[in-house]
């Protein structure tokens, strides 16, 4: 694991938390991901199962974890099943987590493997009344590969028709939304990572680099400080800041343009997510920092406006009327476009025809019920845009923000954002390189 040591109490008072949402003689099964296969043997990076991860620490393949809380046998109540290491495993993909480590890294005391998986969850099914299993129920997933939840979600009700089945993605997107004191500090870190690859990159920035020679600069201190992508990364010069989400990064920054970095650092499996927009020669242009500024004030109104109690859906009513005002000051948009407007499409999606924001954690667009009010814990990206491809440049900023009981801590506030200070951070590259 590249990440620094995570004290298993995280994951322990996330099952506490989980325990307290179940119905009495309750069961719950939460599965690893599937290794995705690409062509011929080629398989994807793993990514661990958010949910696997938030109630264990565990990322290792095929991993399943039990929770039987009113169990007859006490050591039945929370149970982790793990691949049997061997020694040809050891040989073939190298070091396999042991009983004790599994128990270091998660606090649950009962380590089985995974040969042991169908005789004890037989003797759980005989016992329990109702069965909480996963299912990947975010608003915007498309599913079009069986994931191994599903796989076992069908396995299960085949065998055992009769018990009462339930939906553990409800219960694990309340519990998820709200991010404890130390997913916080995670969190804020995945930040800094981001921050330190923002400066590297941003230092670079000049006509005639590559985009992807961009994104190399993200990816060496990413890599170097134990953190990956978060996203596939979004670089993007000139017309190309217009394409939400662009990831070829293979076009050449020209002078006059500007560029658009939207990329986050993912760090012990929790995410950050940033977007800066630049001039391509250190200086913005009369328009762009016109556009730049009306973006800028949207956003610092809006990251004020992430306070307990906003429902989503109004949050995002207040950012398009901001933008509207802003469209109108841009001469983007006229009166009379405004009034003509058909209510369900408004003239202003013409410019800003994304969401505001979502919220973050494990997941980059993290689970969690948009219908309920934002409260204390919650972290939200605000990212506002105006997008103008008749005049070869979109602009976004994005940072990300704490909800509190008090003011909002916007965790990215040491990014540099200001007009002035990126054209200042670019030119004192400049005078360094020319040295
Ligand atoms: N980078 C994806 C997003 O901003 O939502
Ligand atoms: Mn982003
Ligand atoms: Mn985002």
């Amino acid at each position: 694991m590249r990440h620094a040591p995570i004290k298993p109490a995280l994951f322990q008072r996330n099952r506490e938390r989980l325990r307290r949402l179940l119905l009495p003689n309750s069961l719950v099964v939460v599965n690893a991901n599937d290794l995705l296969p690409t062509n011929a043997d080629g398989l994807l990076p793993m990514v661990p199962n958010s949910d696997l991860f938030y109630l264990t620490g565990i990322e290792q393949e095929e991993t399943i974890l039990v929770m039987a809380p009113d169990a007859t046998d006490e050591r039945q109540r929370e149970i982790l099943f793990l691949r049997r290491p061997n020694p040809q495993l050891e040989t073939w993909e190298g070091h396999k987590l042991t009983r004790e480590e599994a128990q270091a890294l998660s606090g649950i005391e009962e380590i089985r493997w995974l040969d042991e998986f169908p005789t004890v969850f037989h003797q759980l099914m005989c016992e329990v009344e109702h069965v909480y299993l996963n299912s990947n129920e975010h608003r915007r997933a498309v599913i079009e590969v069986q994931t191994r939840d599903a796989r076992f979600i069908r396995q299960c009700q085949e065998r055992y028709p009769l018990h009462s089945y339930h939906r553990l993605a409800r219960l694990m997107h309340a519990l998820r939304v709200v991010k404890s004191r130390e997913e916080i500090d995670l969190i804020k870190k995945a930040c800094r990572i981001t921050r330190q690859g923002f400066l590297r990159a941003a230092r670079k920035i000049r006509p005639g680099l590559k985009e992807m020679e961009i994104e190399a600069e993200f990816a060496h201190e990413f890599t170097r400080q134990g953190a990956r992508f978060a996203y596939p990364p979004i670089i993007a010069a000139g017309r190309n800041s217009c394409v939400l989400h662009y990831i070829r990064n293979d076009a050449v920054c020209r002078k006059g343009e500007v560029v658009l970095l939207d990329v986050g650092a993912c760090y012990a499996n929790y995410n950050a997510d940033l977007t800066r927009t630049l001039p391509v020669n250190g200086r913005f242009t009369r328009r762009q920092r016109q556009v730049y500024e009306a973006v800028l004030r949207v956003q610092r109104a809006m990251i004020r406006a992430c306070v307990p109690g906003t429902l989503h859906k109004d949050w995002q009513k207040q950012a398009e009327a901001l933008i509207q005002e802003e469209l109108l000051r841009l001469g983007l948009l006229k009166p009379r476009d405004i009034r003509r407007q058909d209510p369900r499409n408004p003239a202003l999606k013409r410019y800003f025809m994304h969401g505001l924001g979502h919220p973050l954690g494990l997941d980059v667009h993290d689970v969690g019920f948009m219908s309920e009010p934002f409260a204390p814990g919650w972290v939200l990206t605000v990212e506002p845009g105006i997008y103008i491809p008749e005049e070869g440049f979109g602009v976004r900023l994005e940072n990300d923000v704490l909800v509190t009981e008090k003011e909002p801590v916007d965790l990215m506030a040491d990014i540099p954002i200001e007009p002035d200070e990126i054209e200042e951070l670019m030119s004192a590259a400049r005078r360094t390189r020319s040295r």
